[in-house]
């Protein structure tokens, strides 16, 4: 469907552009062991969106919990790789909306309503003491709105995309154990100097689902120019909620 695609372009672009990522990875990853120090208990840690690990502190996580569980759709091979260090890390492979698997199906048959997202993995996990999704929900409709653009109206797909925004919020708040999120919201388009000012833009990422205020947000320089555009450079405004369930 594309996700193993767009884990190699992350790999790629993070490159070509570390210098101008470095400071939010920094800030991802305090935000991370911000939340993580204030779980009740430390025996399972769960995190949703590990992808390349650049923004996890994997070493700490693991001394921190008895068991930590790298959760994502792809586990890349540099993941892979890293979590063989750590005898008490473990990768798990799993749609955390758990409707992709569906999604070929409905986009062969018109006929059938679009997928409604309710995961239940960990709901009943009576270990888990941690989870927090890590630059995640601006992704989860990413490649399941693409995937089944040409097959239903815009009307449907935008509607699909706001629930999977909506019930992954919601899954945070029903997992056991204390929850963070950490995600960007919304993008702007900057033009450079000398170019057209106003080309300039500004856009959510969320599907139109609104966030409470964070406890704390930042820039993200992801694609500087000339990234995607040689006129402009693309950043990301990212919110940390290190305690989800008390937003
Ligand atoms: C931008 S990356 C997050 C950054 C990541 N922590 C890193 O350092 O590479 C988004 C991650 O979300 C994962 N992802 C996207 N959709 C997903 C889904 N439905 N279920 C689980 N993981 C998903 C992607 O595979 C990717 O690893």
């Amino acid at each position: 469907m594309g996700f193993l695609r767009s884990s190699i372009q992350v790999r790629a672009r993070y490159n070509r552009c570390q210098i101008h990522w470095k400071e939010h990875l920094e800030l991802t990853r305090a935000m991370v062991l911000t939340a993580a120090q204030m779980a009740p208990r430390r025996r399972r840690a769960v995190v949703f969106g590990a992808g390349l690990l650049h923004d996890i502190p994997l070493a700490e996580l693991s001394q921190m919990f008895e068991s930590v569980i790298l959760a994502d759709i792809v586990h890349a091979w540099p993941c892979r790789l890293k979590a063989l260090e750590f005898s008490n890390v473990k990768l798990h492979r799993m749609d955390v909306t758990g409707v992709v698997k569906d999604l070929p199906k409905m986009r062969r048959c018109a006929s059938l309503p679009l997928p409604v997202s309710c995961p239940v993995d960990f709901v009943e996990d009576p270990f888990l003491d941690f989870t927090v999704s890590v630059n995640l929900l601006s992704q989860l409709p990413w490649v399941p709105g693409h995937f089944m653009s040409k097959a239903r109206p815009d009307v449907e797909i935008a509607a699909m995309k706001s629930q999977l925004i909506f019930a992954h919020l919601d899954y945070l708040k029903r997992l056991p154990g204390h929850t963070a999120l950490i995600t960007d919201t919304l993008w702007r388009a900057v033009p450079v100097e000398g170019a057209n000012p106003e080309s300039g833009e500004e856009w959510d990422v969320l599907s139109g689902v609104g966030l409470p205020e964070p406890f704390r947000a930042w820039d993200w320089r992801i694609a500087p120019a000339p990234e995607r555009s040689r006129d402009l450079d693309y950043v990301a405004r990212v919110h940390a909620y290190p305690d989800w369930k008390k937003t």
